[in-house]
């Protein structure tokens, strides 16, 4: 049996994993769950898994879910420090399922132990990449990505010899709104933006998908995982979503990784890895498949992507900012303070207005990630006024 915790289990990932754990009750038991707000489902989950910890991000919420779990055998935490001690405890897999830049020291926590970490949560990997793969590397622990595009590139990757890799192609859907134009695009609604024609995601990845930041991040997050240049990632815009990524070799060989669009698939395969589970849910059929196609994405109605080919050249410091100011961006989209397109727009005059440095220590990356949160705050109230 596998132990294995999830962070941010109330969440999109987290609840598809919990499906996947389901599915082979007798193959895992879970340790930890960790949630931010959502109490009621957290204590549900709790007691559904017999979880034996579980953390809430919201302190206030600590007596609710104690409440909630009078007379278990649960241990229950919260805060920071909560989650951090949720992504400690001994585990087999430990899945990082938090939305956003939350997730950063408890990924730190989980490799410092030396565990294996499923992670899907970008965030992290794009504004501290060398510092998580470097805590990987120093405390022999592991990474499996469940990104759908990254878990792609490492099913087919030759780690053994990289030196064979012309280049990865990291497929995109183009989101909802791959056609509209940039008038359209500037009217497009919080709820027009997270309707995803491919998959059902949480809301701040899903508007990432609209602008194609998420693109951008991904860019960001191959670099560090797969330790390749940026001139060695392409983009292509698939709007099937039946290719998830691709690696092509100097032979002129192409591999790519296949599947339906259902994360339950790379959640599957970071939890049984080294080996593969069965996996509820459809499957390809190629027997009615009319179409792969697969063209260049169109940077004058998507500029997030050169944007994060821009603060790869840049450095780390620039990655980070272009998170941290994504992250404030969406949330003043889906709260109705700033246009559809005014988000990339934001992300564009913060990295504009910061200065390079050199980011070593966790301390550095979260005093930069507090600065460019104030920043652009500063620069959206002043677009509001
Ligand atoms: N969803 C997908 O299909 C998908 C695919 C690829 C990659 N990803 C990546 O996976 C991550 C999670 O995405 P998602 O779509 O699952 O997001 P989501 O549905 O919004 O779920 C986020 C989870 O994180 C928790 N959380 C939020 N803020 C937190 C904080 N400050 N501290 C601690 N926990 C916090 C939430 O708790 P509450 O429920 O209590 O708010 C929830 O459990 C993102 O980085 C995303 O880019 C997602």
């Amino acid at each position: 049996m596998k132990k294995v915790s999830i962070l941010g289990s109330t969440g999109s990932i987290g609840r598809n994993a919990i499906d996947v754990i389901l599915s082979m009750p007798e193959a895992f038991s879970i340790q930890a769950l960790t949630a931010n707000n959502d109490v009621a489902a957290l204590a549900e989950q709790a007691i559904r898994l017999d979880a034996k910890y579980v953390a809430i991000g919201n302190p206030e919420l600590y007596g609710d879910l104690k409440a909630r779990l009078a007379g278990k055998d649960i241990d229950v935490y919260c805060g920071e420090e909560g989650i951090v001690q949720a992504a400690r405890l001994e585990a087999d897999c430990v899945i990082a399922g938090i939305v956003g830049m939350a997730g950063l020291k408890p990924i730190i926590a989980a490799l410092e132990q030396g565990k294996v970490v499923a992670i899907a949560n970008k965030e992290p990997l794009v504004a501290a990449g060398a510092l998580v793969m470097e805590t990987m590397h120093r405390h022999n622990a592991r990474i499996l990505p469940i990104d759908s595009e990254h878990s792609a590139i490492f099913q087919v990757f030759d780690a053994r010899h990289p030196e064979g890799i012309l280049r990865v192609v990291l497929t995109a859907s183009g989101g909802p709104f791959l056609h509209w134009t940039m008038m359209d695009m500037a009217g497009a609604t919080p709820e027009q933006a997270v309707a995803h024609p491919n998959w059902k995601m949480g809301r701040k990845i899903s508007v990432d998908s609209a602008t194609m930041m998420n693109k951008g991040l991904e860019v960001i997050e191959a670099r560090y995982l797969f330790d390749l240049p940026r001139e060695k990632i392409d983009v292509l815009v698939h709007p099937q979503s039946v290719v998830h990524s691709m690696v092509e070799y100097i032979d002129g060989s192409v591999l790519a990784q296949m599947a339906v669009a259902d994360m339950r698939v790379p959640i599957s395969h970071a939890l049984a890895w080294p080996r593969r589970m069965k996996v509820p849910g459809a499957r390809l059929r190629f027997e009615t498949m009319q179409n792969l196609n697969f063209m260049q994405p169109d940077i004058d109605r998507f500029p997030a992507i050169p944007l994060a080919y821009e603060a790869l050249k840049a450095g780390q410091y620039a990655c980070l900012a272009m998170n941290a100011a994504n992250e404030i961006a969406v949330q003043s989209f889906l709260s109705h303070r700033i246009g559809f397109t005014q988000i990339v727009e934001t992300v564009k005059a913060v990295l504009d207005k910061t200065s390079a440095q050199n980011l070593k220590s966790l301390e550095e990356i979260l005093k930069l990630d507090s600065d460019t949160r104030k920043l652009t705050e500063s620069i959206i109230a002043s677009k509001c006024a």
